[in-house]
Order: structure tokens, then sequence, then C-alpha cells
């Protein structure tokens, strides 16, 4: 027997942790929205409820499994014991929308076990909607297992995409997508990255691909779009990470993939 828990009992105990996470978000934001400060750049906002979802999130996994680590957005890594199970976090992806009142933000939650990712669960918090996943489980929302979409030709490809908060690193996403635009169907940035990879395995979107994405932004989504029959890599058989996360049907990855490839999309800032 493994001495880690089962894929299906992380998502059991990931699901009312992050259900209770999303609540918290929706309450806060229902009071008043508090303590909104920038990090990285002046458009980066982290306000009061980002940070007190985190510690709600890692107190609460803390009492559930006290020895495993958890890497959240707000306060980077908690130690774990070698081995351990690693949690990540993004208490609030898609603080704009949450700050503007734009009904797209999300709780993102996954578990990881040597590196892999097992168990992830992303909940937009404003609608409730729910998508889980876990290794060799299948992606499921509200009890439906979901296949992505089935699109074999990239002009047709409704495309999601999002940007970084750094403009030098806008100024050439722009210049990218500027060229991709004429080669697909159309493109969505809904400003938020679990939701993009969830909405692909929904097949809600055809395909999405983002330069700059860290463990948390996609994490949780990249399990769900990858159970759902998608395709989730990096460029060159990197695999998804800083450089770029892209997750398309696939029969899309190929054609997609070479065209990231060939406007030079993980290059610039
Ligand atoms: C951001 C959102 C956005 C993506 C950015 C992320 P945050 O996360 O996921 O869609 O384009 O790259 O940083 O800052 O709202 O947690
Ligand atoms: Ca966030």
């Amino acid at each position: 027997m493994s001495e880690f828990p089962a894929a299906d009992e992380l998502l059991s105990i990931a699901v009312p942790v992050a259900r209770e996470a999303a609540a918290t978000a929706r309450r806060m934001r229902a009071e008043a929205i508090t303590d909104v400060e920038t990090k990285s750049t002046r458009t980066d906002v982290v306000t009061a409820a980002d940070r007190a979802v985190e510690r709600q999130v890692v107190s609460s996994l803390r009492t559930i499994r006290p020895h495993d680590g958890v890497l959240g957005e707000e306060y980077g890594e908690n130690t774990s014991e070698a081995g351990a199970v690693r949690w990540i976090l993004d208490p609030i992806d898609g603080t704009v929308n949450y700050l503007y009142g734009l009904p797209a933000y999300a709780v993102s939650l996954a578990a990881e076990v040597d590196g892999v990712v097992q168990a992830g669960v992303v909940i937009n918090a404003a609608t409730g909607d729910e998508w889980t996943a876990t290794r060799g489980g299948g992606a499921w929302r509200a009890g439906r297992r979901l296949r992505c979409s089935a699109q074999t030709d990239l002009a047709q490809v409704l495309l999601g995409t999002g940007f970084g908060y750094d403009a030098k690193r806008r100024a050439h996403q722009g210049a990218v997508l500027a060229q991709l635009i004429t080669r697909v169907r159309d493109i969505r940035r809904i400003g938020v990255a679990s939701l993009d990879l969830c909405s692909v395995g929904e097949g809600l979107l055809d395909a999405y691909y983002e330069k700059g994405l860290n463990p948390w932004d996609h994490a949780a989504g990249g399990l769900v779009a990858a159970e759902a029959g998608a395709l989730v890599g990096g460029l060159e058989g990197a695999p998804p990470g800083l450089d770029m996360v892209v997750a398309a049907p696939p029969a899309i990855f190929g054609p997609l993939h070479d065209a990231l490839v060939e406007l030079d999309a993980a290059g610039g800032a």
C-alpha cells in the first residue's frame, strides 16, 4: 500500500476546504473590499481577502494533515516533510475581477505528490461553479464527466489567453496575440487562469495558452483540462510552467504549439 493518500482521498479533503474558502471570499466581497495593495506592478493587486482566504486554507489543511506542505500565492511555501503531500493554492485567482465585481474569480487548490498533481478543485466563488479532477479519475463538474472540445481545425478555435502584470511582458504578449488572432476563430481573456483551464476541460474554450503562470495558477485547472482529454504542456516538450502553459485538444495542440514557437510566445520579458 502506498504511504500517500489516494487521489480521491486528497480530493475529498480539498473540496470542503475550497468551498469554505470560496464562501469567505464571497462574504468578504459583500462586506467590503479592504486593504487593497499592489505587488509586482501598480496593476497587480492583493486585497485583505486574498490573504484571509489563504490563511484560512492553510489553517484548515494544517488541522487535517499537519505534516503536509502548502505553496500559496500570498504567503509562499510552508515547509513540508520530505516526501509529503504539497498543496498548491491560489486563494483568489482573478483578483482584478474580484476588485471590480466581475463574476469570475476562483479558489484553486491542488494536491501534489512527488511533484505530480494528483487532485485539484477550482471553484468560481462568484457563482459556486465547481470543477474537480483526480489523476486517472477524470474531470468533473456537477456530476458530469468532462470532455474537452473535439476541434481539429486551428482556424475554428476559440482561444483563451491572459497577460502578465509587467508592461514589457504585455507588449510582447500583445504582439504575439496580434499575429494569432488572424489564425483562430476568436480570442477570450477571462482574467482567471484556473477558470480558463477548466473551460478547456469543459469545451467552453477550445484551447488556452499563457506565458508567466505560476504553479498556483495552473496546478488544479491543468489537471482538470488534462483529465478531460486535453494535452497540457509547455513548448518543445517542456512541462507546463513559467515559460508557457498550453492546453488544447490533441489535434490542436501541435498546430497551436508550432504557431506559438514561430511567434516566440515564450520570449520577451
Ligand atoms: C492572474 C489571472 C490572470 C492571468 C494572470 C494571473 P491573479 O492571477 O489568473 O488571468 O492572466 O497571469 O496572474 O493575479 O488574479 O491571482
Ligand atoms: Ca491570486
